[in-house]
């Protein structure tokens, strides 16, 4: 069956060439040489043809422990960091259980706490600090309370926490005995991040990614990383008996081994983008960025004062410009009908396509939306 959001990737995808991808938080920063060479000789040496070792390549597993930089966690490898996030829900959530999650959110890893037959606590957080607290954690907490979702920065507001409130949200898990479940997807970002581990080593599990820091989303690999007392009750669930994709791990380890030298271009020019991104908002009369500036590479854009429905600046940017940002419906129950989300670790050039067509498809929607009668809102 198709949807908008099928049609769209579809859409997308066939003419990805005249695309500004600004609509998955992937990362087209990164020099390509970082990791062509290491790939051209895997595939020159015809690696794909056996199994990769199934524990993972020893050096990458290494790097990985090296850049989180935690003693005393193991990563485990799997298909993304979703494979990861199925896995922890699968082994430690049974039904009727309860997670303590934000909304906005991720919102694939509640899908995954439903399947395990558990559900999700959705504090909203759609309002200043525009993230979780240890007090409404701790006020969240019942007897049902099995695990807390910590999404930090958080996709999609890019709204990051401070040392202190993870070793705050740490402290509730280790007191309730309740895993922590750290996303640091986008921890590369942060101006500061701090992981959980460091404060609740034994409740937490570290879910990290090579798709968004890296830029290799399309290399699918990923993994978690806890004790490793922990590890066997979650890796109980892995699908990939036979390791994960050869041709990622080389490219991953090439990426991590060198990451030192790139990532602070990268996110500098993310920064910028994100700064630019800002200046093309303020001229847009009724949007505004409730998160500014983003620990991510995503701003979520508001655009609820102007009644023009988030589906609709979705579809004229990307059908009339071909250029790609997403509504908010599947990362809010809540707000979704409220925002888009742009991601921006891109050329300036994608950027400035954004720069050039946002305002006028704005100018646009907002006429035919506009109710006879009532005032258009003034820039904020
Ligand atoms: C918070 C969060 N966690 C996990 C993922 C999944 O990443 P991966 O590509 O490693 O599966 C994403 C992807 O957007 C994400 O935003």
């Amino acid at each position: 069956m198709s949807s908008p959001a099928g049609d769209a990737f579809r859409y997308a995808h066939a003419h990805s060439h005249e695309i500004a991808w600004l609509s998955q938080n992937t990362n087209h920063l990164v020099p390509p040489e970082v990791v062509r060479g290491a790939l051209e000789e895997a595939i020159r040496e015809r690696r794909y043809e056996g199994y990769p070792l199934a524990s993972g390549d020893p050096e990458l597993l290494d790097l990985v422990t090296a850049d989180l930089g935690i003693a005393g966690i193991r990563p485990f490898l799997t298909g993304g960091g979703t494979e990861s996030l199925y896995m922890i829900t699968r082994a430690l959530l049974a039904p009727g259980d309860e997670v303590i999650a934000s909304d906005p959110s991720y919102l694939i890893i509640h899908r995954f706490v439903e399947l395990a037959g558990a559900r999700t606590v959705n504090l909203d957080v759609y309002a200043p600090p525009y993230h979780l607290t240890p007090e409404r954690v701790q006020e969240a907490i019942g007897p049902r309370t099995k695990m807390i979702l910590l999404i930090d920065p958080l996709n999609p507001l890019g709204s990051g926490y401070s040392r202190e409130e993870v070793r705050g949200i740490a402290e509730i898990a280790h007191d309730h005995h309740v895993t922590l479940l750290n996303d640091v997807t986008y921890r590369d970002f942060a101006e500061r991040p701090s992981l959980a581990a460091e404060f609740a080593p034994e409740e937490t599990v570290t879910v990290w990614s090579v798709s968004k820091n890296c830029g290799l989303a399309g290399m699918r690999l990923g993994g978690f990383s806890a004790r490793p007392e922990r590890l066997p009750a979650i890796a109980r669930y892995n699908t990939n008996d036979l390791g994960v994709n050869l041709l990622a791990q080389v490219a991953a380890r090439a990426a991590l081994r060198s990451k030192p030298k790139w990532i602070g271009e990268v996110v500098r020019q993310t920064r910028a983008n994100g700064a630019r991104i800002r200046e093309v908002v303020a001229g847009v009369p009724g949007a505004a960025l409730p998160v500014y500036p983003s620990q991510a590479n995503m701003l979520v854009i508001d655009v609820g004062a102007t009644g023009v429905a988030p589906e609709a600046v979705q579809e004229a940017l990307l059908y009339r410009h071909g250029v790609f940002v997403r509504a908010g419906n599947y990362l809010s129950p809540r707000h979704g009908g409220r925002f888009v989300r742009i991601s921006f670790s891109n050329p300036p050039a994608d950027i400035e396509r954004f720069a050039k067509s946002f305002p006028e498809e704005m100018r646009r929607l907002s006429a035919k939306a506009r109710v006879p009668g009532v005032p258009a809102p003034t820039a904020p």
